[in-house]
C-alpha cells in the first residue's frame, strides 16, 4: 500500500539473468505497476510478460472483485508493457490511456483492438473521482512515447524509468549505487530530456515517487532529485579518477596499478580501478560518469586498441560520455597504436580534454616508465 487508495501490484525478478539482454543484474530488478483505488480504477503500466501470472494475480487481489476502468500507459518497452495485452484479454472494457506516440508503438508489440484508447497530450487530466491525474510528457527518458503522470491528490509522481533502479524489491541496498548505474546505462544518453523533465517537476509539489524499476521514494526524493540534477547535466559528483584498463599478459595492468598508487600519493582522494575484461561493463560506465578524470590504459591490438577498450569507449560514446579529462596509457611491442586508436574515438565525444603526456609502455612496465607517468598523474590532477 503506497497511500490509502494506491496499491503496489508490481513483482520482483530474480530469475533474469541480464537486463536487456545485456546488464548484470546481481540482485535482481523489479517491474513496478500500481493501481489506484477510486470511484474510476486505473492501472498505471504492467511488467514483464516474464512475471506476468504473478503479477495478473497481484492485480486481481487489488481490485477485490471490481473492474479496472484505465491502463495508463507510461513506457512502450517490454519490461513494462508487455503483459498490456494479458490485462486487455482479462478486463476488455478496460481504457487504454497513452498519448500520440504510445499506440502506433502498441501496434509492433500487439494485434489489440484499438478502439478502447484515450489519447492525452501534455497537460491534459483525467478525472478518476478524489484522484486526478495530469499527464507530462517526457520524450526519450527512454523512449519517445514516454510520459509521466502526477496525482494531485496524493502529491505522487508516477515517473515511469525516471528514479528508476537495478535489484529487486526484497533486497536491501544502497539507492545511489545502482540508482546511477541504472541512470547511467539506461537513460544517459539523454540528459538533456531529463533536464526538461526536472524542470517541470520543480512545478508540482511531489511527496511520493513511484518509478517503474526499484523503490517507492518518499523521504530522500531531495536526495534524488539532487543526484538527477548532477547526472543529467553529466557533473561531477565524486571527487576522484576512475582508472579503466585492459590487458593481455599484465603488462598495462602494471602500469594501471602503478598510476594508481602513484595519484593517490599525490593526494587523489579517491581512484577506483577496473579491468573492462573482468569487470562489469556497466559499473565501469557509470564510475566513468561518477568522477571527472579518467585514465585509459589499454594494449595495442592489430593496428589499433584491445577490443575491450573499444567496446568500453564505444559503450561511453552511445551514452553521450562529454566533459571529462582523459588521459591514456598504451602498451605496444612493435609499433603502438592504442594510444591513437584511443584518441580517435574520443573526438568523436563532447567537451573531452585528453592530458599530455600520453604514456607508452613497450612490454613489461621498466623504471623509464616512471617519470611520464608521473608528469601525466600531475597534469591529471591539476
Ligand atoms: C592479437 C595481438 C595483436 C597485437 N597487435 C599489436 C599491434 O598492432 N601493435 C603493437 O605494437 N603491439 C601489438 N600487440 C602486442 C601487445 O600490444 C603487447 O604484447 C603489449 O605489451 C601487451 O600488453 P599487456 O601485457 O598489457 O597485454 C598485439 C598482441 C596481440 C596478442
Ligand atoms: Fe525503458
Ligand atoms: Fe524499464
Amino acid at each position: 500500500m503506497i497511500t490509502e487508495d494506491i496499491r503496489y501490484i508490481g513483482v520482483n525478478d530474480h530469475d533474469i539473468d541480464l537486463f536487456e539482454g545485456q546488464h548484470q543484474v546481481p540482485n535482481g530488478i523489479s517491474y513496478n505497476s500500481y493501481v489506484i483505488m477510486d470511484e474510476k480504477i486505473a492501472i498505471m503500466d504492467t511488467v514483464d510478460k516474464r512475471k506476468q501470472t504473478e503479477f495478473l494475480g497481484n492485480l486481481e487481489t487489488a481490485l477485490a472483485g471490481r473492474t479496472p476502468d484505465y491502463l495508463v500507459i507510461s513506457h512502450m518497452e517490454p519490461d513494462h508493457a508487455s503483459s498490456i495485452q494479458a490485462v486487455v484479454e482479462r478486463y476488455p472494457e478496460i481504457t487504454l490511456v497513452g498519448n500520440a506516440k504510445t499506440f502506433p508503438m502498441l501496434k509492433l508489440y500487439f494485434d489489440l483492438d484499438t478502439s478502447r484508447v484515450l489519447t492525452v497530450k501534455e497537460g491534459d487530466t483525467l478525472k478518476l473521482g478524489r484522484h486526478e491525474l495530469t499527464f507530462i510528457m517526457a520524450p526519450m527518458v527512454h523512449w519517445p512515447e514516454v510520459m509521466v503522470s502526477y496525482d494531485s491528490c496524493d502529491k505522487v509522481l508516477f515517473s515511469a524509468d525516471g528514479f528508476g533502479k537495478f535489484g529487486a524489491l526484497d533486497v536491501d541496498e544502497d539507492w545511489d549505487c545502482e540508482a546511477r548505474r541504472y541512470y547511467f546505462n539506461i537513460v544517459g544518453k539523454y540528459g538533456m530530456q531529463v533536464q526538461a523533465l526536472l524542470k517541470k517537476a520543480a512545478g508540482l509539489e511531489i511527496q511520493i515517487i513511484c518509478p517503474l524499476h526499484g523503490p517507492v521514494l518518499k523521504e530522500t526524493i531531495g536526495h534524488v532529485l539532487e543526484k538527477y540534477q548532477i547526472w543529467s547535466s553529466y557533473g561531477v559528483e565524486s571527487e576522484g579518477v576512475f582508472i579503466a584498463y585492459a590487458s593481455l599478459h599484465g603488462n598495462t595492468e602494471d602500469a594501471a596499478k602503478k598510476c594508481k598508487e602513484i595519484l593517490e600519493k599525490k593526494g587523489c582522494p579517491k581512484v577506483a580501478i577496473a579491468d573492462l575484461a573482468r569487470g562489469d561493463m556497466a559499473e565501469a560506465l557509470e564510475d566513468a560518469f561518477r568522477y571527472g578524470k579518467i585514465v585509459l590504459a589499454a594494449p595495442s591490438y592489430d593496428a589499433g586498441v584491445m577490443p575491450v577498450m573499444a567496446d568500453f569507449l564505444h559503450h561511453l560514446q552511445s551514452k553521450n560520455y562529454q566533459k571529462r579529462t582523459v588521459a591514456l596509457i598504451e602498451n605496444g611491442s612493435w609499433a603502438p597504436s592504442a594510444a591513437r586508436t584511443m584518441k580517435g574515438m574520443l573526438d568523436a565525444m563532447k567537451e573531452i580534454t585528453v592530458v599530455e603526456p600520453v604514456v607508452t609502455v613497450r612490454g613489461a612496465l621498466k623504471e623509464s616508465d616512471i617519470p611520464s607517468l608521473e608528469q601525466m598523474a600531475e597534469a591529471l590532477l591539476a
